[in-house]
């Protein structure tokens, strides 16, 4: 059984149809990606996934379970993370405390216990904190554990996003746009601590991504889409010599 499983997704907003008939089985440990020109329909795809939105039409399953209708904190505790497109942190919290609050989405305590400062919430908290700070030195970010998001450079804003996904313990990450707006630098190490993330804990990822040195050599598979519609499914070196896509992209420079 596919760790994710979608079907037949449609989404209309009023008379615009942004995605059409949507179907992707994504397995345990697999890397893919999803490409297209802007307005394609994208991150439409990850909003409806993540039970952001509901679609008009289609299902999904996650780990066994259909998701329709579940709330985005449902669909994280079923062991789903993601980032998004423009950075999404907690800029009044610091880097640290951005990471232990997502740890809370994946622990088993009651608001009862937490009311209450229990022993167990205790134990919890300080295992949290614990976890947080290894998760932000295995991402290389320990240094800036007391610092602000905001006081960060961009680079380091997309990784905290990306540390944060991981607190949640997630069996899939999804990554919309991660390299949007950083320099090559900064996209050499994304590549490189996406793949160590890939390895080290044998999750699946699924990422949303137009700069084509992320996806070559990172992704197996490619869907992409365009007006809300799949032209083309394959392997990364299919999909940059495929006619259709080509001239999907015709004018957009990114392939
Ligand atoms: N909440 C919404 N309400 C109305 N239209 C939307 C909404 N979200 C997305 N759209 C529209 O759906 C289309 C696909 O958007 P999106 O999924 O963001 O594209 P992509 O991520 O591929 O650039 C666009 O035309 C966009 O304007
Ligand atoms: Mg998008």
């Amino acid at each position: 059984m596919p760790l994710l499983e979608i079907n037949g997704l449609t989404q209309r907003f009023g008379g615009l149809q942004a995605l059409a008939d949507f179907s992707i089985d994504i397995d345990e440990h697999d890397l893919v990606g999803l490409i297209g020109p802007n307005g394609a329909g994208k991150t439409t795809v990850f909003n409806l996934v993540s039970g952001f939105y509901r679609p008009t039409s289609g299902s999904i399953r996650f780990a066994g379970t259909p998701t329709l209708g579940l709330k985005p904190h449902r669909v994280t505790a079923l062991g789903m993370a993601r980032t998004f497109q423009n950075i999404r942190l907690w800029h009044d919290l610091t880097v640290l405390d951005n990471i232990r609050l997502a740890g809370y989405c994946s622990l088993g305590y009651s608001f009862l216990d937490a009311v209450l400062r229990t022993k167990r919430y205790k134990d919890a908290e300080q295992s949290i904190r614990t976890k947080s700070l290894e998760i932000l030195e295995m991402m290389e970010l320990g240094e800036f554990a007391q610092e602000y998001p905001k006081n960060l450079p961009y680079g380091l804003q997309r990784r905290v996003e990306l540390a944060r996904a991981l607190a949640t313990k997630p069996k899939l990450l999804l990554l919309d746009e991660p390299a949007a707006g950083l320099n090559s630098v900064d996209v050499d190490d994304l590549i490189r601590h996406i793949r160590w993330i890939y390895d080290e804990f044998r999750i699946s990822i699924w990422m949303i991504e137009h700069q084509m040195k992320v996806v070559m050599s990172l992704c197996q598979h490619l869907m992409v889409v365009d007006f809300g519609r799949t032209i083309a499914k394959g392997t990364p070196l299919e999909i940059q010599s495929n006619p259709v896509v080509i001239n999907a992209y015709l004018g957009d420079d990114v392939l």
